[in-house]
């Protein structure tokens, strides 16, 4: 039997945003996505907003709330860290694990976004871990080799166990807010090798875990993208800032 895996449509704020943004931007998404029952919803703020964010959403089941990243140790002498409990404390649903720009600024490594993945699990949150290729990369023909080698890390980490409770999230870094979005053939052909890794370790979970794309989705391309086998969902940077990209980009995947 086929697995059906509801889409879902992941906002990442990045570092934008504050209070009256979060409050009229809400009200509009919330608005907009009202009669969509069938798509999965996540907003991500930065922390700070998480719990006011929290509040706005609580009568709407559809959309969740996700937090950007999270440490990968329970408590301790961390400053400016915060935990995964600290983040379920919040009212998070989800966390972003490894995102690009956490492995391009803050030198996280493979062997550390697989950690933070499974401290995530941990806190029965549910992680949404990046992979993805740069272009120099991509252009020498690395990209398979790659994207593999962070899949494992995490394979490797989480285990027969724990995998089937991981989102994935392909965000080829050539293609987060340039404006060029991978074709829908290069995301499904990655989406399909990711998959594949998965099964090698758990078929169960190769055809129930969600694979996101992420890099210059917008409305206008958001579709096509989605319409593909393996894509099971978008993770959204700059077009989750704009109300109306955002609600169009939730109706494409319904
Ligand atoms: P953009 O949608 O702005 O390209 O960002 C993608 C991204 O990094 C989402 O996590």
């Amino acid at each position: 039997m086929t697995e059906v895996r509801q889409k879902m449509i992941v906002a990442n704020w990045k570092m934008n945003g504050a209070f009256d943004m979060a409050y009229s931007l809400l009200e509009e998404v919330l608005d907009g996505t009202r009669n969509l029952d069938r798509v999965d919803i996540v907003i991500c703020p930065p922390y700070v907003y998480l719990h006011y964010v929290a509040q706005l959403i609580a009568a709407n089941p559809r959309v969740s709330l996700g937090a950007q990243n999270c440490s990968e140790h329970s408590a301790g002498a961390y400053t400016g860290e915060v935990s995964s409990s600290m983040l379920k404390d919040a009212g998070c649903k989800y966390v972003i694990c490894g995102h690009s720009e956490r492995r391009q600024y803050h030198a996280e490594t493979d062997a550390e976004v697989a950690r933070k993945t499974v401290a995530t699990i941990e806190q029965h949150l549910a992680p949404i871990t990046c992979v993805g290729e740069t272009l120099e990369e991509r252009q020498s023909g690395k990209t398979r080799m790659v994207v593999e080698r962070q899949i494992d890390a995490v394979l490797e980490r989480c285990g027969r166990e724990l995998i089937d409770q991981v989102t994935f999230a392909y965000e080829p870094v050539w293609a987060i807010g340039t404006g060029r979005s991978a074709t829908p053939d290069e995301a499904q052909d990655v989406h399909r090798i990711i998959r594949t890794r998965i099964g090698g370790l758990s078929e169960r979970a190769a055809a129930s875990c969600k694979i996101l794309y992420g890099g210059s989705v917008t409305g206008d391309n958001a579709a096509a993208v989605l319409s593909q086998a393996d894509v099971d969902g978008c993770l959204v940077g700059g077009a989750s800032l704009k109300s109306a990209q955002f609600i169009e980009i939730c109706k494409a995947a319904v």
